[in-house]
């Protein structure tokens, strides 16, 4: 089978992270969000998958071919000239998916889950329409795609972001179409979500499948901690021997092997440390993601932080407040940061006590 994963986007609401590395790349849990999608999809016998790329191509490239023969998968990179919105893309890889007369996968790739695959396959083949889209249930439906349906699963109606309430179950970001849906899509730059959903809905031939599980969109930073922490509950009911204990870890924690954690450290619930990263003596870390090669130093306390790669947090900084630090950025020490967002190779020498953007 073959799959589409759409990673263009500048994926502006990831900033500054973003700034350094395309959002597809920027490592979820420890391994690019990309990767956890193709994992789940290789599992589910797909053997060709046809990344959607409409910049920064070259990047992600260089990074995906080794991973891609590691798992035995084929990709296809669709290089769009301009960026053709959640649909064109479909278009544009025409050749590819319409290749057999198989279904095929349609990813967003900044959603992280308990992958369905297997079972979308299963529920589409039996209602033998044209496409399924995987819905789940959110508090603040707005921000999404809202999806009605019947108790057949059949849609009735899809609105993108709504500005008023009509349902909490919303679209998920993963697809399954008969080559068929090609004959609905042209050449240029399409939403998906507002040009060719609502008329496959109307045209009864758009169904729901509902998502076991936990689900986020973790294309922004606060949803990426709010999802980080559900990964991690989620892997300490599937695989708990992966995630980190000994004295001073809290709940949920997944370290690199790599990464050296000093004396005297408080870390958990619901971090993650990537590759190379240093925690010197006496560090708090709650609720937080720690990128490759960062430096946390002694006695430092962050709770709701994101510590992009390489980035030296000083001695006695307090940070918290969802505050994202780019890439190589500097925080001197004993400072107070909340909800600050740091641009790439910043030296920040004195504190931020209000949420703001620092360039
Ligand atoms: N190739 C390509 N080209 N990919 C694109 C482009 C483009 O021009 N624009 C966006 N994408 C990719 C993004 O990288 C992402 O993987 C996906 O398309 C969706 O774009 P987002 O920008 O993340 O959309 P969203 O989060 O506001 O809304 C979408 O996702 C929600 C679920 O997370 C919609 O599909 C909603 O209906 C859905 O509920
Ligand atoms: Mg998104």
């Amino acid at each position: 089978m073959r799959a589409l994963i759409l990673v263009g986007g500048y994926g502006t609401r990831l900033r500054p992270l973003t700034l350094s590395r395309p959002k597809p790349l920027v490592e979820f849990a420890n391994k690019p969000m990309l990767l956890h999608q193709i994992e789940a999809l290789v599992q589910t016998n797909v053997s060709e998958v046809i990344l959607a790329v409409s910049y920064r191509a070259r990047e992600m490239e260089e990074e995906l071919v080794h991973e891609a023969k590691k798992l035995g998968v084929k990709l296809i990179f669709s290089h769009e000239p301009e960026p053709l919105g959640t649909a064109g893309p479909l278009a544009l890889a025409r050749e590819y998916l319409s290749a057999s007369d198989d279904p095929f996968f349609v990813l967003n790739s900044d959603i992280i889950c308990d992958f369905p695959f297997k079972q979308l396959l299963d529920v589409h083949e039996n209602h033998g329409k044209e496409g399924t889209i995987v819905v789940t249930k959110v508090e603040e439906p707005s921000k999404y795609g809202v999806v009605v349906y019947g108790e057949d699963g059949k849609i009735e109606s899809f609105i993108e972001k709504p500005q008023e309430f009509i349902s909490n179950k919303i679209n998920a970001g993963m697809y399954i179409f008969n080559p068929s849906v090609l004959n609905r899509i042209e050449l240029k730059p399409t939403s998906i979500e507002k040009e060719v959903f609502p008329s496959m809905a109307q045209d009864g031939e758009l169904y729901a499948m509902e998502l076991p599980g936990f689900w986020m969109d973790v294309g922004q930073p606060k949803d990426f901690l709010t999802g980080m922490s559900m990964y991690l509950a989620s892997l300490r009911q599937k695989h708990p021997e992966q995630l980190y204990s000994g004295p001073g870890i809290v709940g949920n924690v997944l370290i690199d092997p790599t990464a050296t954690i000093g004396k005297d450290c408080r870390i958990g619930p619901n971090v993650t440390i990537g590759p190379g990263a240093v925690l010197a003596d006496g560090c708090c870390i709650k609720r937080s993601t720690i990128l490759k090669a960062a430096v946390i130093k002694e006695h430092a306390w962050l709770d709701g932080c994101i510590v992009g790669w390489r980035s030296v947090v000083g001695r006695w900084v307090r940070m918290e407040g969802t505050t994202v630090l780019g890439e190589d950025v500097i925080v001197k020490d004993e400072l107070y940061i909340n909800g600050g967002q740091v641009l790439p190779h910043k030296s920040i020498s004195t504190s931020v006590p209000e949420p703001q953007i620092i360039m």
